[in-house]
């Protein structure tokens, strides 16, 4: 298990916390690691009724960690740990709730199209800046962002780079509700999901999201263009100039 992810079960919930904040949770190939293995037990263990995703105060997470991109760039492939925490989340049969405080980037926001709740701090921001960095949108983000919110706002966030706020965010229907304690809420909702039987919940999320194939499949045409792009001049450049930041 990672040193920065921390997981811990009470109450039938998974709480999977964020947990770099001097790098404000960017995320490792190691978290990655880190963060399948708890979906996957939750996956395995019948006492876990839902998962709970948080960060930490002023970061849910900052976005894939950029040293890596520029390692990936300067010689490698694209590695496997992202491509199986993405259809690990597509895979989950369990609630997914999200509690964010603060900065939600790249993939901090598109964890949140794969999430049932969302709860939010008024502060926090949810951008994606993959075409910023020479990049392409991922995770599924490309699908499930148009069907949740309609063509030019995932236009918005996902190509133009735009900001969103809390505020804007629950309106495109990414944040289910913003309150100043999102944690508390997140945990509460999760706990009382955890309260229902179990097969009957299992049911009706399924029925509810309806298939996931289709957002597999395109979470794998993604990656094709992403790992293509990550390769690229432009990309290496950008990631180059945030590192001599
Ligand atoms: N990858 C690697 N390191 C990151 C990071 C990332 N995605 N995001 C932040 N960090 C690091 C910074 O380099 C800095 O490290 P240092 O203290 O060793 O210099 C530390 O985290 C704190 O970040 P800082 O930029 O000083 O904080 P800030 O509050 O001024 O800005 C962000 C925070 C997140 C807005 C800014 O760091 C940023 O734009 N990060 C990149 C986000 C991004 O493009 N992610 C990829 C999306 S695909």
């Amino acid at each position: 298990m990672s040193e920065h992810i921390a997981t811990a079960l009470a109450d039938g919930v998974l709480t999977v916390r964020l947990n770099r904040p001097e790098k404000k949770n960017a995320i490792t190939r190691d978290m990655y690691r880190g963060m399948t293995a708890a979906l996957e037990r939750a996956e395995a263990e019948a006492e876990i009724a839902a998962v709970l995703f948080c960060g930490v105060p002023g970061a849910f997470c900052a976005g894939n960690d950029i040293k890596d991109f520029l390692a990936i760039a300067e010689g490698g492939a694209l590695p496997g740990e992202i491509r199986d925490f993405l259809q690990a989340l597509v895979a989950a049969r369990k609630p997914l709730i999200a509690a964010v405080d603060g900065l939600a980037i790249g993939i901090g926001t598109t964890l949140l199209m794969h999430c049932d709740l969302t709860y939010a701090a008024p502060a926090s921001v949810f951008r994606t800046p993959f075409l910023d960095l020479g990049l392409t949108p991922e995770a599924g983000s490309s699908l499930i962002a148009p069907r949740l919110m309609g063509l030019p706002r995932a236009f918005a966030l996902l190509v133009l780079g735009e900001a969103f706020d809390a505020e804007a965010a629950k309106a495109a229907g990414l944040v289910y509700a913003v309150t100043d304690d999102p944690e508390a809420a997140a945990l509460d909702a999760a706990k009382r999901l955890a309260a229902k039987p179990p097969e009957a919940l299992s049911i009706a999320r399924a029925l509810l999201r309806g298939t996931q194939d289709d957002v597999a499949a395109r979470i794998d045409q993604e990656i094709g263009y992403f790992a293509d792009r990550l390769m690229s001049s432009e990309a290496k450049a950008a990631f180059q100039a945030f590192m001599a930041r």
